[in-house]
């Protein structure tokens, strides 16, 4: 998003026009900014055969899972609905990863139907997909290295403790397994927590993984997950892709020189290439002045944005209806809060331009985890999305009405009033 002449633009269209157009709360993507981030990843890994496998469920609409295919990227899956939204968009199934983690062997059998790539999570499942297949369906393995990553423990993913993967330690059991059944293993992966801070422990995740890899000789590629931090707030410390893939690409470059092998080398990022992309746009409907606080209550809450009262996440917030574009303008301090019966707040004691009632707000990045995580809670309904593309905005997913929220309920006829 732009402010150019005291008006916020995306692609050059006024995002006051976009709110008028399509009505509020809505979420809106940009979709060059996903393809900026798509060229960044690029650019920053050289000499390695690259293959990007965007990860769903961050984000999930058809739209947006069709402008990653057109721009070459894949996709990772954590359901067989995610994966078979993905073949709607156009993905070949064998392009799509799918990564569940504790979900029913009925659901495996579904994904191998499908011909995705099958990414084992559990010592009973690889044993199951043993006695089942056999040497027929080729598997990924999700090793749990033990290194804890992420930024908060909600999202990290990789430490002993967590309920993902295989235990690093439990090699042995996996290369036994893999033998009695003579299991094809095509992929090593990790994905070490969302939000990673510290890329050193990427590349002690990778040195696990290229360890690990000496076990399995006809292995076709390597994962290494995701969690490239983004920069939720002003001077945040994020992952510097540039150097990560620099680093990956020559460690990645070496083992393959080292032990003879041609492998993929797989990333599966979700935030990295459409958090920023993303503004949830809200309108103010009261500023009530308190005896501690000045409260903005706006048409949201957590049913539409949950990362803030989930994970304590911050979500920069512009006022679309009163930008501040110089250093004069005077700002004032706001607890941003939403019209959910919950204490959901979105912002604490945040500056902002003066807010009144009408303002339209935008959280920013709010493109990944935002609409994916939406709920009808207190029988709201979810908001419209749109993507912008090529200078037009584009309707990406109706606006809910009533009759989505009874869609599915049966009602029962009880006799009339028994108790009065
Ligand atoms: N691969 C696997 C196996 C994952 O579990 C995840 C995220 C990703 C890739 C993508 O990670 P990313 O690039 O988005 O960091 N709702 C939380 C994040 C949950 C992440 C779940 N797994 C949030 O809003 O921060």
């Amino acid at each position: 998003m732009q402010l150019n002449n005291r008006t916020y633009q995306i692609q050059g269209v006024k995002v006051l026009d976009i709110a008028d157009e399509f009505g509020l709360p809505l979420y809106v993507y940009d979709a060059d900014k996903i393809i900026e981030k798509i060229g960044l990843l690029r650019s920053s890994f050289s000499g390695v055969n690259l293959k990007i496998k965007y990860a769903a469920k961050a984000l999930t609409n058809i739209s947006i899972l069709k402008l990653m295919r057109q721009q070459g990227v894949e996709m990772d899956s954590v359901s067989v609905n995610e994966a078979r939204m993905g073949i709607l968009a156009g993905f070949e199934p064998g392009q799509i990863m799918f990564t569940p983690s504790g979900v029913s062997f009925e659901e495996i059998r579904e994904a191998v139907a499908l011909g995705l790539q099958l990414n084992v999570d559990s010592l009973p499942l690889l044993e199951w997909v043993g006695q089942t297949y056999g040497s027929q369906v080729p598997v990924s393995i999700r090793i749990n290295p033990h290194i804890s990553e992420g930024g908060n423990i909600k999202i990290s993913t990789g430490h002993a403790d967590s309920k993902f993967g295989i235990s690093i330690l439990q090699r042995a059991d996996i290369l036994a397994l893999a033998n009695k059944y003579q299991i094809q293993v095509a992929g090593l992966h990790i994905h070490t927590g969302s939000d990673f801070k510290n890329a050193d422990a990427f590349l002690k995740g990778a040195d696990v993984l290229f360890d690990l890899a000496t076990d399995y000789p006809n292995l076709t590629f390597i994962d290494f997950g995701s969690g490239f931090k983004v920069a939720y707030k002003k001077g945040d410390h994020i992952t510097n892709v540039a150097e990560l893939g620099r680093q990956v690409s020559d460690a990645f470059q070496n083992f393959c020189q080292q032990y003879g092998r041609d492998l993929e080398l797989w990333f599966e990022p979700g935030k990295f290439l459409v958090s920023e992309s993303g503004h949830l746009l809200v309108k103010t409907n009261i500023v009530k002045d308190n005896p501690t606080r000045t409260f903005v209550a706006v048409d949201s809450g957590l049913n539409h944005l949950i990362r803030p009262m989930m994970y304590d996440a911050y979500h920069d917030i512009k006022n679309i209806s009163n930008p501040a574009d110089d250093e004069s303008s005077v700002e004032k301090t706001y607890t941003v809060v939403g019209y959910i019966c919950e204490t959901d707040t979105f912002a604490t004691d945040r500056s902002l331009p003066e807010v009144r009632p009408g303002d339209v707000l935008s959280f920013e990045n709010a493109g990944a985890y935002g609409f994916s995580m939406a709920s009808n809670y207190n029988a709201r309904f979810r908001p419209a999305e749109v993507l912008v593309y090529e200078g037009k905005p584009y309707l990406i997913r109706q606006r809910e009405t009533f009759e989505d929220l009874l869609r599915g309920q049966e009602i029962i006829e009880f006799e009339e009033e028994l108790v009065k």
